[in-house]
Order: structure tokens, then sequence, then C-alpha cells
């Protein structure tokens, strides 16, 4: 009889390891994937742009200065844009060293190497599409890292273990007419009288959590969408959304949430 793959359980409250436990290891590299992973999260969230060439690779600010050494390596690229940079150039980069030595010589991942590390996991991606007015044809780019894995997307869904979202709302509607199959997120705070509206194609309203309510919770499911909110990283924030009926929640540490949640 051929062993069949254990699937993740279905989740109670969402856990997201932002950037990957960015409170532990350098943002968007696979080691702070590791670590959201080692630390039971739900998915890991991750940041994707395209490199010069068109390459989804996994990084949050649209210059590479803050967490690479770019402004070494490559002096004269000022103002070193994502956006003017290769992949084999953007490889060349330290994107550890920033958060500690002991992290030196990690690299600016693609999307693809992310896919590679979590699918072999307990944990599933939430990736944000990170200002895609910049990288027409995006969505497209990201859907087709996704296919190159085959069985991929439908395992990963099977255990509601792959989400995509973006502060660019009209990114997720491209997103959502190309590959239906996967929920969407928009970030930031849909007003409640548009609720209605984006519930007829969005899945989830990702709001900061400076701006939640119990009130606002509720709209979102009336509408019919779930609710993940950002960066909880103190325990009584945490505790406070949980009260609340959140969805899920996105920290820096998914440690601290998961003994919380134990605790509930
Ligand atoms: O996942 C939500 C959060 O990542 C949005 O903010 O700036 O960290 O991308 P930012
Ligand atoms: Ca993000």
């Amino acid at each position: 009889t051929p062993a069949i793959a254990a699937q993740p359980e279905k989740v109670s409250v969402i856990t997201t390891a932002h950037r990957g436990a960015m409170a532990y290891a350098p943002e968007n590299t696979l080691v702070a994937f590791k670590v959201g992973i080692e630390q039971k999260a739900t998915w890991i969230e991750s940041d994707v742009q395209l490199s010069k060439d068109g390459v989804p690779i996994l990084i949050h600010d649209t210059t590479l200065t803050r967490t690479t050494n770019v402004e070494e390596v490559f002096p004269d690229r000022a103002p070193w844009k994502v956006a003017d940079f290769t992949l084999e150039e953007i490889k060349q980069l330290d994107a550890g060293s920033w958060f500690g030595e002991e992290f030196a010589g990690e690299q600016v991942p693609t999307l693809a190497e992310m896919v590679s590390q979590v699918r072999s996991s307990r944990s599933g991606i939430i990736m944000e599409l990170k200002a895609p007015e910049l990288y027409p044809g995006v969505e497209q780019e990201v859907i087709d890292v996704f296919d190159s894995f085959p069985g991929y997307v439908n395992s990963a869904l099977a255990s509601e273990r792959l989400a995509v979202q973006s502060f660019n709302w009209d990114s997720m509607a491209t997103y959502a007419e190309l590959q239906p199959e996967v929920p969407v997120g928009l970030l930031g705070t849909v007003p409640v009288a548009d609720l209605a509206a984006y519930g007829q194609w969005a899945d989830q309203v990702n709001p900061n959590f400076g701006a939640v309510t119990a009130d606002y919770v509720d709209a979102v499911h009336a509408a019919g969408m779930v609710i993940n909110t950002y960066t909880v990283n103190e325990v009584a924030d945490m505790a406070r959304m949980l009260d609340y009926g959140v969805d899920g929640i996105i920290t820096n540490r998914p440690d601290v949430l998961e003994d919380l949640l134990a605790q509930r």
C-alpha cells in the first residue's frame, strides 16, 4: 500500500511568521523562513518583487539598501532599486550581515527557492505582492512559479496552506481572475461600506492591528471574509485581537503567539 502523505490538521487560529520570523533572523531569507517553520507558523509571510530580468524574488523594500550590502558591492548604482538589478547581481549580495554576523552569506531568495523549502514542511505561504504597480505582469510571474511545482497548489490549498495578499487591491483583483482557486487578501482597512462588494471576490481583509475593533471583525465576517491582522508582537495585543475574534495574527514572534494559544 502506498504511504499516504500526512496533511497538517486544519487550523483554528492562523499564525503567520512575518517576513519569516523576523525578530530572530534576517527578514525574507531562507533562514528566517526556517525559524518560522520551526516555530510552527501556519503560514510564512514574505514580500515578492521582480528583478530586472523578471524573476520573482523576496525582499520588502523597493530598494536593496536596508537589507543587503548592495552599496558596497555596486557603489555606482544609486538609488539601488530592486527593479534595476538582475537576479545574477542580486545573488551576489549579502542579505544577512546587517542583522548579525552569524547570518553572513544569507542571500535574497527567489520565490521558487522559498516554495521549494516550505512545501516540504507543515507550514504554508502567504505571499505579499509588494508594490505590484512597479512590476506589470507580476501576478502571472508569481503564478508561474507556483505552477512550476507539480501538484503544489492543489496540495497546499487542501490544507489551507497558500494565499496571496497586497496593499494594491487592483492587483489582487487581477490575481483572483488569473488563479481563482488561491485565496486573495486585501492588506489595509477596507471601509465597512465597501466590505460587501470586496467580499464578492476577495477572501481576506488584513489590517494593521491598531485599526481593528470587535465590530470591524464582525463586519468582515458578515461580508464572508476572514481577517488576519499585522504586525502583533506583544502578548497583550495578541490576546486582545484573539478576544475580538480575528482569524489570524501576523507576528515577528510566532513562538510567543504559539505559547499564548497553548494557554487559551
Ligand atoms: O503581512 C502584513 C505585513 O507584511 C504588511 O506590512 O510592511 O511588513 O509588508 P509590511
Ligand atoms: Ca509584507
